[in-house]
């Protein structure tokens, strides 16, 4: 427990609003932000306008998702009461601190950042590359710093982003002469990436290998029915493969019984169990972790005044926070003011 007297630390992290989110989310970050909320101060980031750096093309996925993915926050548990939501296109000071900080990064240096580099890749940008995607590391930057973030839960592979943000805060403080900005921590969940159902790498909606939290019953059995199993194990009978499997890796982590997971793959690996018996207990586990969800969800669509005001509310009290800063940014720095 923390002392009531002790300010809690602050907690930034957010979603590009590219797409409602899955149970690769839901393991990776989404209860984990549903256990901090209670211990420290939390800000949930609705980044629609870095969504955009790279969706420039599909203005109406971006927006439209910022809401759906209000809707899972709050479906998993997510207490407006402990934690801010706000939209990262409403806060014009993470805009004017994103410009300010420009200044103190190089392009060489952006180029650099692994997590860029990867993804440009990815895109397969090559030179065409737009500006404001090569330069989203610098608005996440903004965004951290604004909030006073000091721990920063992402994945592993936004820790670069973390790295460099730290690099501009030191860049501005040493400016400045004295600390104005605090440098942030990343927190990575300990658990890997939950693979797709296909067993790629990674669960992506762009992949079509993602169960989503609104997932329907139909849809969950749909998918378990067509999880990546071990190949080889053509026969119940036969000896089968728990690493690598997707239904273990899934059990592993959604199913609470772990001795009975455990007594599974004995008899798994022994031979004698079919993959419809692993199946048909993942299925019953993820059809009762997500059914209160997807009822959660579908009451709080049917109410969207009450989800719009949450948003609002805390975009409007994100807007205060994170005007001082950028205040506080400008005068440590001896910018001019008008006020
Ligand atoms: N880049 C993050 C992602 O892809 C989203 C994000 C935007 C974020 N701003 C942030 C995460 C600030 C942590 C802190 O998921």
């Amino acid at each position: 427990m923390q002392h009531p007297e002790q300010p809690r630390p602050v907690i930034l992290t957010g979603d590009r609003t590219t797409g409602p989110l899955h149970l690769g989310h839901y393991v990776g970050s989404l209860k984990n932000r549903v256990a901090l909320q209670d211990s420290h101060r939390q800000y949930l980031l609705l980044a629609d306008a870095q969504a955009l750096t790279d969706n420039a093309h599909n203005p109406t996925r971006v927006r439209d998702n910022v809401i759906e993915i209000v809707l899972d926050y709050l479906a998993v548990g997510i207490d407006p009461m402990l934690t801010t939501i706000c939209v990262q296109s409403h806060l014009p000071a993470l805009s004017d601190l994103t410009l300010l900080y420009m200044n103190f990064v190089t392009v060489a240096r952006l180029e650099r950042n692994p997590t860029i580099k990867d993804e440009i890749q990815a895109r397969e940008f090559g030179r065409d590359i737009p500006a404001g995607f090569l330069c989203y590391p610098v608005a996440q930057a903004a965004d951290i710093t604004a909030f006073k973030a000091s721990i920063v839960p992402v994945g592993e592979d936004q820790a670069p982003l973390i790295e460099q943000t730290n690099e501009v805060v030191r860049r501005i403080n040493r400016q400045a002469g004295h600390d104005v900005l605090l440098e942030a921590q990343a927190l990575i969940p300990p658990v890997g990436r939950l693979p797709g159902v296909d067993g790629k790498e990674k669960m992506s909606k762009s992949q079509g290998n993602a169960i989503p939290l609104s997932a329907t019953p139909d849809e969950i059995r749909d998918a378990v029915r067509r999880m990546f199993t071990d190949p080889n194990h053509l026969r119940a009978s036969d000896p089968g493969c728990v690493e690598g499997n997707v239904v273990f890796t899934y059990l592993d982590a959604f199913d609470n019984e772990q001795a009975v997971v455990a007594d599974l793959k004995d008899r798994y690996r022994r031979g004698g169990l079919g993959d419809s018996v692993v199946k048909e207990r993942l299925d019953n586990v993820l059809q009762a972790l997500l059914a209160p969800i997807r009822e959660r969800r579908r009451a709080l669509a049917r109410d969207p005044g009450y989800v719009i005001s949450i948003v609002k509310e805390g975009t409007l009290r994100s807007r205060e926070l994170t005007n001082s800063t950028l205040k506080e940014v400008r005068t440590a720095l001896g910018l001019f003011m008008l006020e």
